[in-house]
């Protein structure tokens, strides 16, 4: 199982020792939660500060833009030092040409699908896909309770990529810890973002072990 430190729980005046303190505790990726106040009920940072962050680890950034028309700043976190951008499918209108467009830059793209949104809605893209992030919370804030309803999802999404062959690695996000991590890889996820589960605690190494 890979590991998704999600840095929206860390204490924000501290992220670059964040950032340094996961690298060392064996995990995968730093999931970076990217919110506009707009797309989802809270704001949290932008390209600058991933820029920022980007020098003080070699581990790749997972960029989950929870933001209103993000092929606007597509470029923007691209030149932050992203190197693998998800979109929710509920904000884009044209979500093909928007892989598309983080595709063209030679980076990784995933699409995101809210609890309430149907595989469905992305099947004629799954094959675009490098990643799919299924929300096991509703998005927008930390330490919230897992919503069994997603465990469905990454079975369905198991079975589609064993049936069609197709690439992406299915990520889990939102009130994952040490009980749920157990259901999301009995369903068949192969990524588990965990945010107050890893940061709430002194003993990272631990809980990152608990989740593998
Ligand atoms: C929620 C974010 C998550 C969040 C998960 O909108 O996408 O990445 O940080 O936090 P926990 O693990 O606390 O549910
Ligand atoms: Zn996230």
């Amino acid at each position: 199982m890979k590991i998704a430190p999600s840095i929206l729980s860390a204490d924000f005046s501290q992220l670059k020792k964040a950032i340094i303190e996961i690298s060392e505790i064996g995990v995968d990726y730093v999931h970076l939660d990217i919110m506009d106040g707009h797309f989802v009920p809270n704001i949290t940072f932008g390209p600058g500060v991933v820029k920022s962050l980007r020098p003080y680890t070699t581990l790749p950034f997972d960029v989950h833009l929870m933001i209103a028309n993000p092929d606007m700043f597509i470029r923007e976190f691209v030149e932050a030092g992203a190197d693998i951008i998800t979109v929710h499918v509920e904000a884009c209108p044209h979500l093909h040409r928007t892989l598309q467009l983080i595709k063209s830059f030679g980076k990784k793209c995933g699409v995101v699908l809210n609890p309430h949104t149907s595989i469905e809605s992305v099947k004629n893209i799954l094959s675009l896909c490098d990643f799919v992030l299924v929300m096991s919370v509703n998005p927008g804030f930390g330490g919230q309770t897992f919503i069994d309803l997603s465990l469905d999802k990454i079975k369905e999404l198991k079975k589609l990529r064993d049936t069609f062959s197709y690439n992406y690695l299915i990520e889990v996000d939102g009130g994952i810890n040490q009980i749920t991590s157990k259901l999301c890889k009995e369903a068949g996820a192969d990524i588990l973002v965990a945010g107050s589960y890893i940061f709430n605690s002194e003993d990272k190494l631990q809980r990152v072990k608990a989740l593998k």
